[in-house]
């Protein structure tokens, strides 16, 4: 079922032939190996979903390569095609990119394949359960119209002072329009240095009218299309080991030193670590932004606890001495002082998190992995951690894992390894499955509190029918989906406007729009908004 593709093509071309009754062209393709001695293979090539010869999506997924040629049997590989919009050029293949994934066309055969790696997620083909309304909060009442949530996703392209532009507010007008019920604002820095690139949303003073307009534009928006109000958060981050305020200069903030990611990422053994008095400021600028936050009119606010930034390596961080690591309560206290202040000083505006529930990261470098192998989770912490935020007055939890930098196929299965990147060549549905099943775990240790997941994009047309399973069953109380939302913000509303979600506009998991982040330009969808999106040649 997975297996590394045996020969490294280095460059082919395409001919498109002919164009199939199910919309689907026909290549043929010439392919050169290593020694780039040329030869002529049948192959034909299927892309799903084109409308004739001359309008090819660059989808990466091709479903089969028929080689004829002795030794080779028929695959389905996934190649670098994000580079390739028209037929015709040479590309190069970069080596492990041909990796076996199988193209899942219908619920029985995701559930074979999900028989065959031994794993579970539940599919539903009533789809309606997603347009139901969610009450949640402890306190004050909030009303989701529907079970969708649009996740944070960054769009590297704010203004000087980190204020959002007109790509901002195309990205929120298409996420408002397209019918989620809780829309989740991406990573904002709380300070300029906390950024982790220079187009990252900063939140302070300066820019706080600019944010204002684009939450009010946001929910009015949805509510002059659809009649019902949205529920907001905006994430607030520092961005920690990853900080990187100006182009190409990286300023990381460590809480605690690493023998996995230091190295990793270029930080020397005398690197000094942020003292305990530097986040007690820190917490102030966490206040200050909340404060700005409500006035924006935002509902709540994230102290985002995720993805390997700062406040998640505070939860992992063994090592660290003092009031803020070690003990399970020092490393959990920076992020509950936080909650409790905003709580306090901010009474009308909800606080919660994004919270890594497993970094997958080797103790004691890292939270809630099992102590002896870390490619297993140990929730116990997490779930403890959940309950005392729930305690704290936390009504709602954005669950999350892995670490985009370090191990990507946790947090986001995709189909391509952006260039440059370790490839893991795991098979994603091993990934989506894990990220599901984890979040379940979650769900169930403390039901009271609604909670929510991502990490599906990889499942493509088959989305709709998982998140589905997912609230029916009771996995999770909410269904998070965050490439799909550049992909396909309509999503939503297709599925509760005509019953269901069109397979042309769904995330390929390209890794496209990571790649675009990785090379610092703004970031959205190369695929189906690729007259925005582009990534760099
Ligand atoms: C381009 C890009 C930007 C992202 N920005 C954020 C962010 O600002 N905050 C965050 O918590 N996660 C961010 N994520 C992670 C997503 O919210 C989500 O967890 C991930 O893409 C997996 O879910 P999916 O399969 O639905 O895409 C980003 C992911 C991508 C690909
Ligand atoms: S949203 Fe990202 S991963 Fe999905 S198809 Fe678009 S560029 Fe690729």
């Amino acid at each position: 079922m997975f297996a590394k593709f045996g020969t490294v093509f280095t460059q082919f071309e395409f001919f498109p032939s002919r164009l199939s009754s199910d919309g689907v062209v026909i290549f043929s393709c010439f392919l050169a190996d290593e020694k780039d001695s040329f030869r002529l293979f049948f192959a034909f090539f299927t892309f799903c979903h084109a409308r004739s010869p001359d309008d090819v999506e660059p989808l990466i997924i091709i479903e089969t390569l028929s080689l004829a040629s002795p030794g080779y049997v028929t695959h389905d590989i996934t190649l670098d095609i994000c580079r390739f919009t028209r037929y015709k050029r040479e590309h190069s293949i970069s080596k492990n990119t041909a990796v076996l994934f199988p193209f899942l066309n219908a619920d029985d055969e995701l559930q074979n394949e999900l028989a065959k790696i031994g794993g579970t997620l539940p599919i539903s083909d009533d789809l309606s359960v997603l347009s139901e309304p969610l009450t949640f909060g402890q306190t004050k009442k909030y009303t989701i119209p529907n079970r969708f949530v649009v996740q944070p996703m960054e769009g590297f392209d704010s203004g000087p002072d980190g204020e959002p532009t007109e790509l901002g507010f195309r990205r929120y007008e298409r996420f408002a329009t397209g019918g989620a019920g809780l829309i989740w604002f991406e990573a904002t820095a709380v300070r300029a240095e906390a950024r982790s690139n220079s187009q990252q949303f900063w939140l302070h003073k300066k820019s706080v009218d600019r944010f204002a307009t684009l939450e009010e534009k946001t929910r009015s928006l949805a509510k002059k299309q659809f009649g019902h109000d949205i529920v907001t958060v905006l994430q607030l981050t520092h961005s920690g080991r990853y900080s990187k305020p100006a182009r190409g200069q990286r300023l990381p903030v460590i809480a605690q030193h690493s023998g996995v990611l230091d190295s990793a990422h270029n930080i020397p053994n005398d690197y000094p670590l942020i003292t305990d008095d530097e986040l007690n400021r820190l917490q102030d600028d966490y206040v200050a932004a909340a404060k700005l936050a409500v006035k924006c009119g935002f509902d709540g606010v994230d102290i985002k606890s995720c993805h390997g930034y700062l406040l998640n390596e505070l939860l992992g961080a063994h090592t660290r001495e003092g009031k803020y690591g070690g003990s399970f309560e020092n490393r959990t206290r920076f992020l509950r002082e936080t909650i409790e202040r905003i709580r306090n000083e901010v009474p009308t505006l909800f606080v919660t998190t994004r919270l890594n529930v497993y970094d997958a990261v080797k103790y004691p470098w890292g939270f809630c992995a099992n102590r002896e192998d870390y490619k297993q989770w140990d929730l116990t912490e997490a779930k403890m951690l959940a309950k005392m935020l729930y305690e704290l007055g936390v009504p709602l939890l954005n669950v999350t894992i892995g670490n985009p930098y370090f191990n990507p196929h946790y947090n986001r299965p995709y189909a391509k390894t952006i260039r440059g990147a370790t490839p893991y060549n795991e098979y994603p549905l091993l990934g989506v499955v894990r990220f599901a099943n984890i979040v379940r775990e979650m769900q169930k240790s403390l039901p009271q509190l609604p909670m929510f997941g991502a990490g599906t994009a990889w499942l493509r047309h088959l989305v709709p029918n998982v998140a589905a399973g997912i609230v029916q069953q009771g996995w999770a109380k909410l269904f998070g989906y965050g490439r799909g939302a550049f992909a396909y913000p309509d999503m939503p509303k297709d599925i509760m406007e005509k019953g269901s979600a069109d397979t042309k506009k769904v995330c390929v998991a390209c890794s496209g729009c990571t790649e675009l982040m990785r090379t610092e330009s703004p970031t959205g969808c190369i695929i189906r908004d690729r007259d925005y999106y582009r990534l760099p040649e």
